[in-house]
């Protein structure tokens, strides 16, 4: 409750929306109901039943996230009751007090309904103020259960999600999941839900008080509710867009800005700052505009929201002067009638901003929801084969494989591959070398047909069972933040330092991890431990190794290593790779030489297959292409 709902107000934080940060993207894969245009912008076209879907999927996950917080949400209820319901008695205590007390006072000296009343006005706003804190810091307890709940599980989650989501979901997306959107419920439940909780409750009271102590009153500030109503469903009405639009218009700045940033040298290299400069400019500007137009709504809704209030004020306080004078009210009837007129208004410009809050935040549950619902492309399987020492023999057996219905990648992919097998695969780009490396380390399963490890299908081999078995490394090595060492034991927790070093030194990145400032204790991170694209590779490679799997993949692992790295690398290789099943997918032909087999791929099939001895003897595609590659080398 002490922060207010700054979000709403122009100049506030911007959420980065989806508007614009997914604009390059096709919309999730396997989302029931796509929440983006076609170009990436959020959808609100929604047809009658899809949003009622929407809704009832972000009521669902509220309910769930509600659930274990039962009990803590009654006593809130109760709390926020009885801590209101003190709040509005005071007016009456006072009327009764001038009313009453004060003429036993005057008139018979007879204190005791004097103290009687201060008395209880004194408990009833210590309890207020009391019930007041506990109040706050229950919503705050509940609202940071819940927001727990709902990060840890959108976290866990997206983490789950296959490989397939994540190259179809941008980061950018994911990123503002799990920020600007936790925000906007954040805010929500932390001021915008106390607001109108309370302030619904106020007014409820406070109209209710009002009729009870002078139905005539009640009348007149019944009155005024015809034109509030008014007011407020205009105001509603306009600042939807309004702030829709700041929302837009901030994410723009927002992704042009982070965008540039992150494309920095591009930038540079290419002299595209002028051109930023006025993109940026107009971005920034029409951000202003929209927060102009905000500020000028306010501007209108304010000052008709004090003078509906005031009016009505000067409406009771004239027909209860009359009333006095006729006798038919008391004064201090008449004073907390005009203080309920004055404070029924209270609340009602927290509740129109509200609505705004409730606004982006419920589609941001829609937004989070929808995420939590994908189902990873590559499930578990439901009974799990294990396979705790595996051989390392592999099969395609009739695989059709499509990254999108339509495009096929492998039309017909039949493959064997006997344990302990080195075999190189070469094509050219595009030629669908990764793709295949992907399907054998199951971050996609196959449209038709079988991958089988050892026999196994590998959708029904235990999880845990197949990664440790089936390694790939690519050519993005990956370094996390920590030392060189914690990332080299990602292959093997809890290895020791002498199996760390002794990987290291298998694929030749002993030497220059010892040139680092704290050699194996270097943090990658820091300056001067910054390590270049090759020693990355490397690492990545030292990471593979200790992992000891039985099926090692490298998709163009050696392609950051300049000539003498690559040899010792394949030095190395040749003594790791001898009791594994590898697949090796390189442009330059050094690596056939450690190989025992050779695969030529284009256009998704298998071209050529032979020992290398054979392809380069014969006149194939192989054949041309080690011709070329020699002579490159003289
Ligand atoms: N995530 C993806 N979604 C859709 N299509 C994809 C995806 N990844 C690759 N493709 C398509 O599949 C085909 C094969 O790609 P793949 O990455 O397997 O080629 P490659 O042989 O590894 O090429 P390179 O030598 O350039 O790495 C290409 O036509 C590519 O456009
Ligand atoms: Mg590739």
């Amino acid at each position: 409750m002490s922060q207010q709902t700054d979000q709403n107000r122009p100049g506030g934080p911007a959420p980065v929306t989806d508007d614009a940060a997914g604009a390059q993207t096709a919309a999730p894969v396997t989302a029931s109901i796509t929440t983006l245009g076609v170009r990436g912008e959020e959808r609100d076209d929604f047809t009658k039943a899809e949003s009622k879907r929407l809704r009832r999927r972000s009521l669902a996950l509220l309910g769930s996230l509600a659930a274990p917080l039962k009990l803590r949400l009654v006593l809130l209820g109760i709390v926020v009751v009885v801590s209101t319901a003190g709040t509005v008695a005071g007016p009456a205590l006072i009327a009764w007090g001038i009313d009453n007390a004060l003429p036993a006072v005057m008139d018979q000296n007879d204190w005791v309904p004097a103290f009687a009343v201060v008395g209880t006005y004194i408990v009833v706003a210590v309890l207020g103020a009391v019930l007041t804190a506990w109040y706050t810091v229950l919503a705050a307890r509940i609202s940071q259960a819940i927001l727990f709940d709902l990060r840890k599980r959108v976290f866990l989650h997206t983490q789950r999600l296959s490989l397939e989501f994540h190259e179809t979901y941008t980061s950018g997306r994911i990123i503002s999941r799990q920020t600007s959107d936790l925000d906007s419920i954040r805010e929500l439940l932390d001021s915008g839900l106390n607001q109108l909780i309370q302030g619904v409750l106020y007014m409820v009271f406070t109209g209710v008080a009002l009729v009870v102590l002078d139905p005539t009153s009640g009348l007149v500030l019944a009155v005024s509710l015809v034109p509030l109503w008014f007011l407020i469903r205009w105001f509603q009405k306009n600042s939807q867009t309004l702030f829709r639009s700041t929302r837009t218009t901030s994410a723009r700045v927002i992704v042009h800005f982070v965008e540039t940033m992150t494309g920095i040298r591009a930038v540079q290299a290419f002299r595209k700052e002028s051109r930023n400069r006025d993109e940026y400019g107009g971005y920034v500007e029409s951000y202003r505009v929209a927060n102009t137009k905000v500020f000028n709504l306010f501007g209108t809704f304010d000052p008709v929201l004090v003078l509906i209030g005031n009016l009505t004020l000067a409406a009771v306080v004239i027909v209860g002067g009359f009333r006095i004078v006729g006798g038919t009210l008391e004064v201090g009837a008449l004073l907390a009638v005009a203080l309920y007129a004055k404070r029924f208004f209270d609340p009602a410009q927290e509740l129109a901003m509200f609505y705004n809050g409730y606004q982006s935040a419920s589609a941001a549950m829609e937004k989070i929801s929808g995420v939590l619902e994908e189902r990873p492309s590559v499930p578990d399987p439901a009974k799990p084969t294990k396979l705790a020492d595996a051989h390392g023999k592999m099969d395609f057996d009739d695989v059709v494989f499509a990254y999108n219905a339509g495009k096929v990648v492998l039309p017909a992919f039949d493959l064997h591959i006997p344990a302990g097998q080195t075999i190189a695969l070469v094509g050219s780009t595009g030629a669908g070398k990764s793709t295949l490396a992907k399907l054998m380390a199951r971050f996609y399963d196959p449209t038709q047909g079988t991958v089988r490890l050892d026999g196994v299908d590998l959708r029904d081999l235990d999880t845990q069972d197949m990664r440790r078995a089936i390694v790939m490394v690519t050519q993005e090595a990956y370094l996390f933040s920590g030392t060189v060492a914690d990332n080299i034991a990602l292959g093997k927790p809890g290895a020791s330092r002498a199996e760390i070093e002794a990987s290291a030194k298998a694929v030749g990145a002993h030497e220059f991890i010892m040139a680092l400032p704290d050699g194996y204790d270097t943090d990658v991170n820091k300056r001067g431990g910054r390590v270049s694209a090759g020693q990355r590779q490397l690492l990545s490679f030292a990471r593979a190794f200790i992992a000891d799997p039985k099926v090692l993949i490298l998709d163009e692992a050696t392609a950051s290593l300049d000539i003498p790295s690559e040899r010792l690398v394949q030095e190395g290789l040749e003594t790791l790779l001898a009791d594994r099943t590898a697949v090796i997918i390189a442009h330059r032909l050094s690596t056939v030489a450690i190989a025992h087999r050779v695969l030529v791929m284009e256009h998704g099939t298998i071209v050529e297959d032979g020992t290398p001895a054979d392809l380069i003897a014969g006149t194939g595609r192989f054949a041309q292409l080690h011709a070329a590659w020699r002579d490159s080398l003289v």
